[in-house]
């Protein structure tokens, strides 16, 4: 069975995923939308499509069968719900919405989970850290039993404001284009938690049930300061969660960090664990020694007329057929297409997605209350 794809957001990062959508062997019709005229006629050009929208109105009004929304992240949930509730199953770029106020987003994630439950179409958010090979190795030992009890994880995402090779100044800037304005400055690190939290969650199959964080503000911060729309003054964030295993999970968010940019775990087990070196390696440690391991000895294999397609053309040692952020673009693209033609929920549907957002606005909130003990809330798992 094929299906049908339109993709709403044609821009630096929704650009990437066109290829892997088109060329997927299980969709067999493909359209590009976006509200910026130029961009979708140079996407449609680049990429050789020739059904294109102007609106999101215009995308859910069509027969296709899902949309995958990779436009700016404060638009994402409501967006989610218009394509949900026009029929559509939904693809989303991470995370669930970005805005200032916690409380709202939480108010998004109970109006996301009401509207898949409701309509009965699928919503996945494309967390690129659960797809990490390092996250695919770890599933697989822990189903194994490898690692024993879960004793300890720790997260980290490490992007600073002036990291050089992704400025978080100038994708700001770029975001809101016309109309940025430097009070739009300032956002909250633990409101985009996911890249920290996805993948260790994804390997111990818990949620985090409550936490206590400490904020760290940079002195006379020209980014994060009280003359903001958002008012946050941390540029770091730092939390630790009790999670519904038994584990403790530390997890940091930092925007301010004299560090190159960082994104990985460690996972400590009764038996076994997983740690990722600063130089980029990862190992599998237990009592009596530890193993390096290889990106390609952690990577699940592709099915393989996914990767036949998807690697078509190339050099037969190209290996960028996985697409960026740990090569899992290509592993996203194919759960969410291979869920949609087989009828189930996706790996990362709503509930798992909430419980790789929610923990972070629930630790900014114990941040900004000198690190109360709070609880996270918890929407409960899929309808079978
Ligand atoms: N590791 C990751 O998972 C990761 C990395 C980078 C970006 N992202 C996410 O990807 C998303 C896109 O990021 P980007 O850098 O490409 O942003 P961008 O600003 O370059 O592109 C967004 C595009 O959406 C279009 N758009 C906005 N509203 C629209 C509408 N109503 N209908 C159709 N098109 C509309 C804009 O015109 C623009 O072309 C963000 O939400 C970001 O959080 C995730």
């Amino acid at each position: 069975m094929s299906i049908s794809v339109g993709i709403v957001g044609v821009g630096s990062f929704g650009g990437q995923f066109v290829p892997l959508f088109r060329d997927h062997p299980l969709v067999g019709r493909i359209a590009l939308c976006d509200i910026d005229g130029a961009r979708l006629g140079r996407a449609a050009k680049q990429f050789e499509i020739a059904e294109t929208y102007d609106s999101l109105d215009a995308v859910c009004r069509t027969d296709l069968d899902a949309l995958v929304i990779m436009t700016q992240p404060w638009l994402h949930a409501p967006q989610a719900i218009q394509a949900l509730e026009s029929g559509k199953h939904i693809y989303s770029a991470v995370p669930i919405i970005s805005l200032d106020s916690g409380d709202e987003m939480l108010e998004w994630c109970d109006k996301l989970i009401s509207a898949c439950t409701r309509t009965g179409q699928h919503y996945m958010m494309g967390e690129t850290s659960y797809y990490r090979p390092q996250a695919m190795y770890c599933r697989r030992r822990a189903a194994e039993g490898a690692f024993g009890h879960f004793a300890l994880a720790e997260g980290e995402y490490f992007h600073d404001i002036d990291e050089p090779s992704c400025s978080l100044r100038d994708v700001a800037r770029r975001r809101w284009g016309s109309q940025w304005d430097p009070k739009k400055s300032g956002g909250v690190p633990m409101h985009y938690p996911t890249h920290s939290i996805g993948g260790l969650l994804s390997v111990m199959q818990a949620r985090l049930t409550e936490v206590t964080a400490i904020g760290h503000a940079y002195p006379n911060d020209d980014w994060f300061h009280s003359d903001t729309e958002s008012g946050n003054l941390f540029g770091n964030e730092t939390a630790l969660f009790q999670c519904s295993n038994g584990a403790a999970v530390r997890i940091c968010e930092y925007r301010r960090i004299g560090h190159t940019g960082r994104e990985a775990f460690n996972l400590f087990g009764t038996e076994g664990s997983f740690r990722e070196g600063v130089d980029g390696s990862s190992h599998w440690i237990t009592r009596h020694g530890s193993t390096r391991l290889t990106v390609d000895e952690m990577r699940d294999p592709l099915p393989p007329d996914v990767f036949a397609a998807l690697h078509r053309g190339r050099e037969a040692d190209d290996h960028s057929v996985y697409g960026g952020h740990g090569g899992s673009h290509a592993y996203l693209v194919n759960e969410f297409v291979q869920s949609v033609a087989e009828g189930r929920a996706p790996a990362i549907n709503a509930w798992e997605a909430a419980r790789y957002f929610v923990p972070g606005i629930v630790a900014h909130q114990s941040a900004l209350r000198d690190g109360e003990r709070l609880k996270i809330p918890d929407w409960g798992d899929p309808p079978r």
